[in-house]
């Protein structure tokens, strides 16, 4: 079993300047890449699980049923490089399709991900498995020295490039462009428009997980920027906005209240949002122009019930 670990710690720093920056703004936003610390990792998993959020389960169904298509028109590969891995569940069908010699998989969340990357590397005795704790927005150029030579697959499941506006969302795809190299693919899974009252359920599950995802933010920063938010003083609310063609998470203050965070205070009035995620839906040809803009082009693509997975060369 060979597993690397590395630690690019999300400066402390990060994390304050950025929630200050947000609580100060109009209106009130906190990047939704501040959801996942632990018990945040633990809640996306239960999403995940939750009837109302077909998304992950539908992937996961395209991609064992595609499976050996979707390895023949990767072809042959030294490494594949998954940018927030979180479990690192979703690319064991790949491991056992493509067969890499090497897998590097990146999160913020350091700990939960090393645990993940390191029973991976004992399922997989002839992988060489590098894990790396870093904030990919940040550093992702810095993990390129952390890469075999050869060639290279960026495995970007779950929708994640929804969280980016289709601007940003070009940036990061062509930052996973030059991470590739030139004869470098990108497999990457994304949400297609639907019925919209779909949509607004798979984010309003019964459960009330996605709701507990969206307030465990404000005790995060309770524990790490010592404020003093009552999550029960804030709304979860999440909705589909057809003109925007996205997703919109917020937390809608319940009261006029004011915030103390890092000892700074922040006033909130009675209806104020706090906006935490966007998760934008695509049809797959404007996909196809943002990856189109960030220099992939495409090579196969695969639907299956409202999901999209696309290889791009
Ligand atoms: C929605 S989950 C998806 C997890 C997994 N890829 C899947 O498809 O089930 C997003 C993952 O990306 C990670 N993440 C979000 N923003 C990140 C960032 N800027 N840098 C590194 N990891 C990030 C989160 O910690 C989380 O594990």
């Amino acid at each position: 079993m060979a597993f690397t670990f590395r630690d690019f710690p999300v400066a402390a720093d990060d994390l304050r300047s950025d929630v200050l920056a947000g609580l100060a703004a109009c209106p009130k936003s906190i990047p939704p890449k501040y959801f996942y610390d632990e018990a945040g990792c633990r809640l996306f998993e239960a999403i995940c699980a939750q009837p109302e959020y077909a998304l992950c389960r539908t992937e996961r169904a395209l991609m064992a049923s595609r499976l050996p298509d979707i390895a023949a028109a990767v072809g042959p590969l030294d490494c594949i490089v998954e940018p927030g891995a979180g479990e690192c569940s979703k690319v064991r069908l790949l491991l056992d399709a493509l067969q890499p010699a090497h897998l590097v998989v990146l999160d913020i969340a350091g700990a939960p991900l090393a645990a993940a990357a390191q029973a991976l590397a004992h399922a997989y005795p002839q992988l060489a498995v590098t894990a790396l704790g870093m904030d990919f927005i940040r550093d992702l150029e810095a993990a390129a020295p952390c890469l075999p030579p050869g060639r290279r697959l960026i495995y970007y499941p779950g929708s994640s490039i929804g969280n980016f506006a289709p601007d940003t969302a070009t940036a990061l795809l062509a930052r996973f462009r030059r991470l590739a190299g030139a004869d470098g693919r990108l497999l990457i899974g994304f949400d297609l428009k639907k019925d919209p009252l779909l949509l607004h359920a798979a984010y309003n599950d019964a459960a009330g997980i996605t709701a507990a995802f969206n307030l465990n933010l404000l005790e995060r920063l309770n524990r790490e920027l010592d404020a003093d938010f009552d999550p029960t003083r804030f709304r979860h609310y999440a909705f589909y906005n057809p003109v925007a063609g996205r997703i919109e998470m917020h937390l809608v203050s319940l009261a006029a209240q004011t915030v103390s965070v890092a000892g700074r205070r922040f006033h909130f009035a009675l209806g104020e949002t706090l906006h935490t995620e966007h998760s934008y839906k695509f049809r797959r040809d404007e996909f196809s122009t943002i990856a189109g803009n960030a220099g992939w082009k495409l090579v196969d693509d695969w639907e299956q019930q409202g999901f999209a997975v696309q290889l791009y060369g």
